[in-house]
């Protein structure tokens, strides 16, 4: 397949870091708190959890042993299993191009609020104004964005090994201490428990379908599902490390993460606004407007709050990395160039791309595209509609033309495919379906037609 030889992660620790470095990002950490507070709480965590362990295994199962069975990121793995299915490489690859500089406009923010937290800024970052003032700037944004992008760039440059590797091995350490001290500190603070109780504790009348499609939409985003991310780190992964444990262990990581976010935001939030709900609903404002708030409230709420986006911080910059990586590592095999020319041309597409994303805040505020601002138009066409597409003929692909056993085999390299039948199941008859109706209804939705 390859001639060069590929460089690859060392050993199992390295693969599962990285990758879970990948899966835990903005969306573990602002997405699913908010979405678990505006589903019901206790029973939005419980179908997640239900869907993770079957729905989430099978998909990452699969496109792992895509990648370390053909050893290619996305495009080659397709192709050289059957090339009338290139074009999924192809509409795979499109996905981290567009979601990397919008992603980092976003982590350009978190480094701004972390300066603003050390810099003794906090009581700012509280005021009503503060976020609105901040991102409708020229200059300011787009530096923060370039800054992280550029550190992005820089890791990614040092390669798989010494660089993601590393990176993730001293980073994800950090976030997990991180995460479980806040969340303690936050289940700690007095009248917290309500809010404890609201978001563990399932209320099954709460239950509906559209419970389980935001979590099915909020799975595939929190796991790097769907666009060749974990296809291209499966092909750096050695044959002798188990698959199978390998993705139980990403998928503790990242719903973990996820899990402790939740405890982290919504007892304090619940504190903060007297014991609703509703504060949380939000959406996208609740990290960069109601958590400042909360955090001047609080006892210590500064250094909370320092720790809070550095921990944000992190785990944006594995997650923009893992982006990164996918499409450098796609031109470089599909262009036969260095990693170092791969580099710059991404990162210049990034900057022009992040460009428009920033100042459609700003001076091009005007500027939309179906309705939408940039930012939201590049993350509607890539989460909502060419993931799930992806998704779906990945499915079709695995389950019907190289078949599943293609996969099992694979797995099996490693040691026993414990979960076989059900992952058989779910590729080849529940995730399609499951898929397709994610498509419909994100559609519907954005369009206005029917509100999830
Ligand atoms: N999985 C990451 C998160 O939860 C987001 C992400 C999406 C990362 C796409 C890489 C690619 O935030």
């Amino acid at each position: 397949m390859n001639n060069e030889k590929r460089s690859g992660f060392t050993g199992k620790i390295g693969f599962v870091l990285a990758a879970a470095g990948s899966a835990v990002g903005l969306g573990n950490i602002w997405r699913f708190p908010y979405l678990a507070a505006k589903y019901g709480g206790g029973i939005f965590l419980l179908v997640y959890i239900l869907l993770a362990v079957t729905f989430g295994f099978t998909l990452m199962i699969a496109e792992i042993a895509l990648g370390r069975k053909t050893g290619l990121s996305a495009i080659g793995a397709f192709k050289s299993l059957n090339k009338k299915y290139s074009f999924l490489g192809y509409l795979a690859a499109l996905i981290p191009a567009i979601i990397l500089p919008y992603y980092s406009v976003i982590g350009g923010w978190v480094t701004k609020y972390l300066y603003e937290f050390i810099a003794g800024g906090a009581g700012e970052t509280a005021k009503d104004a503060f976020f609105g003032g901040f991102i409708s700037q020229t200059g300011e944004p787009v530096m923060w964005f370039m800054i992280f992008l550029g550190v992005t760039a820089l890791i990614v440059l040092c390669g798989v090994e010494k660089g993601i590797e590393k990176v993730s091995k001293f980073m994800m350490p950090v976030l997990v201490v991180l995460s479980m001290f806040i969340a303690i500190y936050s289940v700690c603070m007095p009248g917290a428990m309500a809010g404890v109780k609201y978001y563990i504790m399932p209320d099954f009348s709460k239950f509906s379908a559209t419970t389980v499609l935001a979590a099915m939409g909020q799975l595939f985003y929190s796991m790097s599902l769907a666009m060749g991310i974990m296809i291209t780190y499966g092909s750096y992964m050695k044959k002798e490390v188990s698959l199978e444990s390998s993705v139980t262990q990403i998928e503790l990581f990242d719903t973990g993460i996820a899990f402790l976010a939740g405890l982290m935001i919504i007892p304090a939030v619940f504190v903060f606004s007297g014991g609703t709900p509703e504060a949380l609903g939000k959406g996208p404002s609740l990290m960069f407007v109601t958590l400042p708030k909360v955090f001047e409230s609080m006892a210590g709420g500064t250094y909370i709050g320092i720790l809070f986006f550095l921990l944000v911080l992190l785990a944006a910059l594995t997650s923009s990395i893992s982006l990164m990586e996918t499409v450098v590592s796609i031109l470089c095999d599909k262009l036969k160039i260095g990693r170092k020319l791969s580099c710059l041309i991404v990162f210049l597409i990034s900057v022009a791309l992040g460009l428009l994303s920033s100042l459609g805040y700003g001076i091009w505020a005007e500027v939309k595209i179906i309705g939408l601002q940039f930012l939201d138009f590049f993350d509607f066409i890539s989460n909502s509609v060419l993931m799930p597409i992806v998704a779906f003929f990945t499915c079709i692909f695995v389950g019907y033309v190289i078949k599943p056993k293609a996969i099992a085999d694979e797995v099996e390299l490693s040691g026993k495919f414990k979960r076989k039948a059900l992952f058989t199941f779910v590729i080849k008859y529940l995730a399609p379906v499951c898929i397709v109706l994610i498509l419909v209804s994100s559609v519907l939705d954005a369009f206005g037609i029917f509100k999830i």
